[in-house]
């Protein structure tokens, strides 16, 4: 194995170069390499130092993997001294990202210079950190404290002209980090330039402490790292270097060891071991260039739009020119935000618009696609004769896919005679924006095809996670269940209000009922339709103010009125007052005497009902492994990231109390509330949903 370090000495300028594939994370034989190189080339004679990496990247920060085992020494901070302290000229050349400890390293040279490409940030408030290596003290001294906290409690990138800008990096040259960096250093050397230290320039004017603290606090939604880089930042100003980096210290190991800290670096791990799967090994996926969309009502003109954006041909079929030309509008209406957020230009916009897509309503037209997404009415019927049609038309090889929902993704691949080509894509509301894609695999599907809905996937910039086929697949599915424990938590006492307000405070985006507002109630309906239809459980507690409030016409946000008004606006709700006396009828009808429910109770029977769900989900194998329950709650139902998602917040609360609650449950409804044979098998074995994840990582 090469060493961590490279060391090459040319002429008087030593060499550092990093080597720890695949993003040179500074663990541990990478401080100490850089601690090694530093006194090597001052033992020899050298006049200055540059550092950059090997590969695709400069530092992309601390070692992940080492958080929450024993620090070993050099620590971080003090490399970054070590380096800062040298008497030779130090200089990074930075590529690719240099994020984390990778910018403090960064910031502890004497002078930086990058390629164009290149990105930096500090992202510790992603995994529930604050820098922790001097950078909340480096950084407000060199780019001011406004700016510095912008950067850090965001932890968003800054590429290489607005680091210029910022003063956070002295030049940008196009070309290997190696030779820049080695010509700049020459050049230093040459015009007799000083060696630079942050830490010696004067303390940052300081701002409203306090007011700054509690206005990042609120922004976090109840997380807590962002608003504890404003303190970090204030010893910056208020103490002298050395104690404000022993202040940055103690937040930084404080927060190391909350379970917020856990929950997000869960996260971390989780998004990128969801497309690791055994049957994907050496699969190659089928080539896709050029895609169609049936149905271009709100999720097929945003798939289109999305699928447009990767840089992929779309046909989009509706049922009429008319509608066609409405599914071209809402594409185009999506296509012109991505044109005022910057993403794409005019020219792009007009290409996408008039040459990438085209509107048609005739199956012929398809025949050419690799792969066809189906985002017709959620009806069985519907979708069996466009399958059907699909398979008359389609060219051999082409990847049939269905947004459904809900529906059997089995028998709509029994609709046509290549069942093995077919499998569900399903997409979140606003596909063009939502994160989460399910790829549903039918009994059939054939493993390229799923390695196929994996690369559409990634091309779409989704977070793809494998479900198998049940109503409502991973995530709908458990959402049905949670919903349902909100909705007998109504019936017994609770608003819908006092629910919302509960799991909002949770750290949820949204409550379940403003939620729902927010899909359309009529989506809802339709599904309670259908399961009556289909005949509920003898036991099962059933509701009819939900129906009776669409009954009435109201769908939610896109008519005004749902669970709250939107008189005032989308953001501007309020209790609708028809909602409550809805409520306490059907209380009254089915002689239920409301009782009072505290917000924590409202809490743990709510998520309490999700992790039960989620247990079976995984046990009947729906979800492969806890962490795509996880994944899919984070990235498609507003679960607080800073919690990890449910069977990570689970593990974290504790599995045996949880059982314990939903036993006691049993006693008042013993249908709703069975317990997951996989949440008492754990429990009886004193085992964890991680544990389930580790064996599934091998
Ligand atoms: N430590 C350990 N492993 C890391 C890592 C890190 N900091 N960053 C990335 N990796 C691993 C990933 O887990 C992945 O491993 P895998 O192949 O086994 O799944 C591999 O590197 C490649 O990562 P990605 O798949 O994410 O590759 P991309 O090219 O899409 O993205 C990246 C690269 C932008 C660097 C992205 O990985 C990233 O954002 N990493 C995290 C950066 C970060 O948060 N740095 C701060 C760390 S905390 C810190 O520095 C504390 C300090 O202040 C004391
Ligand atoms: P929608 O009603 O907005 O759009 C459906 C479109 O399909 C309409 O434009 C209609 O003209 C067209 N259509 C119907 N039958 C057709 C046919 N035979 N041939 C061609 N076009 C046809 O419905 P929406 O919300 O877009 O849902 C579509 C599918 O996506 C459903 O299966 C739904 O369950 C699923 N879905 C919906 C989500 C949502 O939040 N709305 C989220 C995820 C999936």
């Amino acid at each position: 194995m090469p060493d961590a370090i490279a060391y090459d000495l040319q002429g008087d300028i030593a060499i550092l170069k990093a080597q720890n594939p695949p993003v040179n994370a500074l663990g541990h034989a990478v401080r100490q390499g850089l601690i090694d190189g530093i006194e090597r080339a001052e033992r020899e004679g050298a006049r200055a130092v540059v550092i950059h990496g090997d590969g695709s990247t400069y530092f992309a920060g601390a070692d992940i993997r080492e958080f929450g085992k024993p620090p070993q020494e050099p620590h971080l901070p003090d490399v970054c001294n070590r380096i800062e302290a040298s008497p030779l000229i130090v200089v990074s050349a930075m590529h690719g990202t240099a994020l984390g400890g990778g910018l403090e390293i960064a910031l502890s040279t004497h002078y930086r210079i990058a390629v164009p490409s290149a990105r930096m940030g500090l992202p510790e408030v992603h995994l529930g950190l604050i820098p922790g290596a001097t950078g909340t003290q480096r950084l407000p001294r060199l780019i001011g404290v406004d700016k510095a906290l912008d950067v850090m409690t965001t932890g968003r990138q800054v590429g290489a002209q607005e680091a210029l800008d910022l003063g956070l990096i002295d030049r940008i040259e196009d070309g290997a980090p190696g030779v820049n960096g080695l010509a700049y250093a020459r050049q230093l050397i040459d015009e007799g330039a000083p060696r630079r230290a942050v830490s010696e320039l004067p303390a940052p004017a300081p701002i409203d402490w306090d007011a700054t603290y509690e206005a990042v606090l609120k922004r976090g939604r109840g997380q807590i790292s962002p608003a504890m880089c404003v303190r970090a930042v204030q010893g910056a100003c208020e103490l002298p270097f050395a104690e404000g980096v022993a202040n940055e210290r103690r937040i930084f190991r404080e927060l190391m060891d909350t379970d917020q800290r856990q929950g997000m670096i869960h996260a971390f791990f989780a998004e990128r071991a969801v497309g690791k799967l055994p049957e994907l090994k050496g699969v190659e996926p089928r080539p896709v260039a050029a895609i169609a969309v049936i149905g271009g009502g709100t999720m097929g003109s945003g798939i289109a739009t999305s699928a447009l954006m990767a840089g992929l041909s779309v046909t989009m079929l509706e049922m009429s020119p008319e509608a066609a030309e409405k599914a071209k509008g809402r594409i185009a209406g999506n296509l012109s935000g991505a044109l005022k957020r910057g993403k794409i230009d005019q020219a792009g916009f007009e290409r996408l618009t008039e040459q990438a897509l085209t509107l048609t309503t005739s199956y012929d037209d398809l025949a050419e696609a690799d792969l066809i997404i189906e985002a017709v009415f959620e009806e069985m019927s519907v979708k069996k004769e466009v399958f059907a049609k699909l398979d008359a038309v389609a060219k051999p090889g082409a990847v049939l896919a269905s947004n459904t929902s809900y529906l059997d993704v089995d028998e709509i691949a029994a609709a046509t005679s290549r069942p093995g080509d077919v499998l569900g894509l399903h997409f979140f509301s606003p596909a063009h924006v939502m994160k989460l894609l399910e790829i549903v695999v039918a009994d059939k599907t054939a493993p390229d095809v799923l390695a196929t809905g994996f690369a559409l996937g990634k091309k779409m910039g989704k977070v793809s996670v494998r479900a198998g086929v049940c109503d409502g697949f991973i995530g709908n599915r458990i959402l049905s269940h949670y919903r349902t424990a909100a909705d007998h938590m109504i019936l017994d006492g609770a608003s819908p209000y006092q629910i919302d307000a509960a799991l909002e405070s949770f750290g949820f985006a949204m409550g379940p009922f403003a939620v729902a507002d927010l899909a359309g109630l009529d989506i809802g309906w339709a599904v309670r339709k259908r399961k009556r239809a289909e005949g509920l459980h003898p036991q099962a507690r059933d509701s009819s103010y939900a129906d009776t409030l669409c009954e009435a016409g109201h769908f939610g946000q896109k008519t005004g009125k749902g669970y709250y008004d939107y008189v005032a606006g989308p953001k501007a709700r309020v209790p609708n007052p028809e909602v409550m006396p809805l409520i306490e009828a059907d209380r009254a009808a089915q002689g239920i005497t409301p009782r009072d429910f505290t917000d924590a109770e409202i809490l743990r029977r709510y998520m309490a009902a999700m992790v039960n769900e989620a247990a079976r989900v995984v046990g009947e194998g729906i979800a492969r492994r806890p962490l795509d329950v996880d994944v899919t709650l984070l990235y498609g139902y507003g679960f607080p990231r800073y919690r990890g998602g449910p069977l990570k917040w689970a593990d974290m609360e504790g599995l045996p109390g949880l059982l314990d609650d939903i036993r006691a449950w049993a006693a008042e409804d013993a249908h709703f509330w069975q317990p997951a044979p996989l949440l008492e098998q754990l429990v009886a074995e004193g085992r964890s949903f991680e544990d389930l994840n580790k064996e599934a990582a091998g």
